[in-house]
């Protein structure tokens, strides 16, 4: 499947805000949600609905409910901001967690954590906000196609080149939904310009 960068402006604007140094943790954890919120909007523009009959206070009309609950999947600890904008707007959504930590000489993830509800047949979003090297996101990945989910879109903040070509060569199929796609890499595998280490930045503890 595809890249899809979501350039709506607010998503711009609040993005800017996110990479903002000063942007203190409180308002961070604030504009993720809200930017989780568009960007959880995008991905789920084509999810499947059934055919439902309402009855207006005028007349019968056909309307429309999703077809099936979905599954979001927070890679911890940064994809806990992005969980309560699925959440809300999905409340019979079911939520498995993926722990992954890298090694800092290599940057290669360990998985040291999963629960994964029922996937077989789902739609799984995946929920990991830096794409850097695409490590942790294919490991993901791996864990929730051995569940056999059906189908997987990885929503992102910020993307770099080198995770999306990574992903998509490991996982074809998996779609991408992102606010940007940032210049690349620096030595210590963080995206540049980005937003420095977004788990610090979310929780406070830079
Ligand atoms: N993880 C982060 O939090 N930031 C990066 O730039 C790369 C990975």
């Amino acid at each position: 499947m595809g890249v899809q960068v979501v350039d709506h402006p607010l998503a711009k604007s609040m993005l800017t805000a996110l990479r903002d140094r000063g942007t203190p943790p409180p308002l961070f954890r604030l504009l993720t949600k809200r930017l989780a919120l568009v960007l959880c909007l995008e991905a789920t523009r084509t999810i499947p609905t059934a055919a439902v009959e309402v009855d207006t206070p005028l007349a019968r009309t056909t309307g429309a409910r999703l077809a099936q609950p979905l599954v979001a999947v927070p890679v911890l600890r940064a994809g806990l901001g992005m969980l309560e904008a699925v959440t809300e707007l999905f409340p019979e959504v079911t939520v498995g967690y993926v722990g992954l930590e890298r090694d800092h000489a290599t940057f290669e993830p360990s998985m040291y954590y999963s629960k994964l509800p029922p996937l077989q047949g789902r739609a799984a979003l995946l929920l990991d906000p830096m794409l850097a090297t695409g490590a942790s996101a294919s490991a993901a990945c791996d864990a929730l196609e051995k569940a056999e989910a059906q189908q997987i879109t990885l929503l992102s903040v910020v993307s770099a080149p080198e995770g999306i070509e990574r992903l998509q060569g490991l996982h074809p199929q998996v779609h991408i939904v992102t606010a940007s796609i940032d210049d690349g890499l620096n030595q210590y595998a963080y995206i540049v310009p980005g937003l420095g280490d977004f788990g610090d930045r979310l929780f406070g503890t830079l």
